[in-house]
């Protein structure tokens, strides 16, 4: 079985992913720690996200299967990750892994933007997670101050308006739910009920 888990930063959808990962026994691919992982490498030599030639070349030459997460959830890594996945020729060579990676036989979880549009069409189940505007900055401002980035709310909800409308305005990819996706709004939910809802949907349909 394959669950794919698209929606914008801060809406709950890794977490979702990951319960829903350890409920099931499926492996999990967070697949926005490689778009990460593509800007960290940049950011760290002192090239701009933005130089197309060489983020391509930085995605071409990831080493996928030895990520280090801790140095990633930064909103600057967060911000080039935007940028650098705007860019076709990324998304092409972070391609087979994320397919290969959810062709495992025992089932897999991907979360991410376009999980349920491009890299697993034929999901079986596809959830789109959203929660408004205001409440993704401040879940995602509390994950950043206990990280020990000091960023401001000012700064981080501009930050969020930015990369919302760079992923869902992209040529090739943009966040979008498909016809088939279960819209969850988490707003107004504790992440057990939001947990419980997808996990019923899933069970009830399964
Ligand atoms: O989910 P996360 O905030 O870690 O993703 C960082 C960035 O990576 C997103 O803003 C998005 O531009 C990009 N991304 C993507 N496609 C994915 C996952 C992430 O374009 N499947």
């Amino acid at each position: 079985m394959i669950i794919a888990i698209d929606g914008p930063l801060a809406s709950g959808k890794g977490t979702l992913a990951r319960a829903l990962a350890a409920h099931f026994g499926f492996p999990h691919l967070d697949t926005g720690s490689i778009y990460r992982a593509t800007a960290l490498a940049l950011i760290k030599k002192g090239i701009d996200p933005n130089n197309k030639e060489e983020a391509i070349k930085a995605a071409q030459n990831l080493d996928m299967f030895n990520i280090i997460d801790s140095e990633l959830r930064t909103a600057q890594v967060g911000a080039g990750a935007s940028v650098v996945a705007a860019i076709p020729e990324v998304r092409k060579a972070l391609f087979d892994f994320q397919r290969n990676f959810a062709a495992n036989p025992k089932g897999a979880v991907l979360d991410g933007r376009d999980i349920g549009t491009v890299i697993c069409p034929d999901a079986d189940f596809k959830f789109f997670v959203t929660a408004r505007p205001e409440v993704r900055a401040m879940r995602r401002l509390k994950e950043l101050h206990s990280a020990g980035d000091n960023i401001t709310l000012e700064e981080l909800t501009a930050q969020i308006i930015e990369r919302d409308y760079r992923d869902a305005n992209r040529a090739d990819a943009p966040l979008k739910p498909t016809e088939t996706s279960i819209m969850l709004d988490t707003s107004d939910l504790g992440i057990d009920e939001v947990i419980k809802k997808a996990t019923g949907i899933i069970e009830s349909n399964g």
